[in-house]
């Protein structure tokens, strides 16, 4: 039987830590959040995020914008909270609705703001290993991941899933932490051949148990980004019932990779009110 990651633990854990440091170094650190539309699962993020950030002595803000708002007006907001000195992190919940240009929206954050790591400047720092602000998911993923493993070097990493926020960001971290990552996407050949290589599977498809226990490498670590809702319950993209018993480790859906997505939310926000401190310190 796998050891099963408390990812509500070490989320609690890390929230405790950064209520203390803003606490300890008079930080005040402030986050908004802009939600447009009114889609039921955006509107629970966005409430938990707001909540989280509070419950740590952060200031949130969230500003809700109806479906019909214009791409010039959500500008005219993000370049309004880019000059607000209140404001250390600027987050747009995502999916945004048509005819809304995602990437023109993550483009006018300012990237000393860009808390999701989305801007293309944070993406582009990371891929160089420079410093930035790196998207959340990922992020909580390599704490979980750290927490049963500490050295990753030399470790076979199999990314399933391709997208912005989390697999090609997921795949940058790995490679930073020395080890050999594979990608892995709807038109790789053979999934469950690579899987059976990797010491580390971080899946991140949006597909419902979509990685079966018997892929998985005895003794290996597994990661399930997935969050689906089937029959009003939810799953993971693994199937957690076999892989239990195959996995050294596993994350548990749900209670596994959600709660630190929200709490490295947070973690960002900190850092950027830290570096804005030290900035204006040093002028
Ligand atoms: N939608 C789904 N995940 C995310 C996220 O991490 N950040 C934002 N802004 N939107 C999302």
């Amino acid at each position: 039987m796998a050891i099963i990651i408390d990812g509500a633990a070490a989320a609690k854990n890390l929230r405790q830590k950064l209520a203390q440091e803003v606490a300890a170094e008079k930080l005040s650190p402030g986050l908004a959040v802009v939600l447009v539309g009114d889609d039921p699962a955006s509107s629970v993020y966005v409430r938990n995020k707001s909540r989280a950030a509070e419950e740590a002595g952060l200031k949130s803000w969230t500003h809700r914008l109806p479906a019909g708002t214009s791409q010039a007006e959500l500008l005219a907001l993000i370049a309004k909270l880019n000059a607000d000195d209140a404001v250390h992190g600027i987050l747009v919940q995502l999916p945004v609705p048509d005819p809304i240009d995602p990437q023109a929206v993550i483009a006018a954050i300012d990237p000393e703001k860009d808390v999701d790591g989305f801007h293309p400047v944070n993406a582009g720092r990371l891929s160089l290993g420079l410093p930035g602000f790196v998207p959340c998911t990922p992020l909580g993923c390599m704490i979980l991941l750290r927490s049963v493993w500490p050295d990753l070097s030399g470790k076979r990493a199999l990314v399933i899933g391709r997208s912005n926020i989390v697999g090609k960001p997921m795949a940058q971290l790995l490679l930073q932490a020395n080890c050999t990552v594979t990608v892995a996407h709807s038109r790789t050949q053979d999934i469950a051949g690579e899987c059976a290589r990797a010491d580390i599977v971080i899946a991140a498809i949006g597909k419902p148990k979509f990685v079966r226990g018997e892929w998985i490498k005895e003794g290996a670590v597994a990661i399930d980004v997935g969050i689906n809702r089937t029959d009003g319950k939810l799953v993971g993209d693994i199937d957690f019932e076999t892989a239990k018993d195959r996995a050294y480790a596993l994350t548990p859906v749900p209670g596994g990779v959600g709660p630190m997505t929200i709490a490295c939310l947070l973690k960002n926000t900190v850092e950027s009110a830290r570096r804005k401190l030290s900035l204006l310190q040093k002028k």
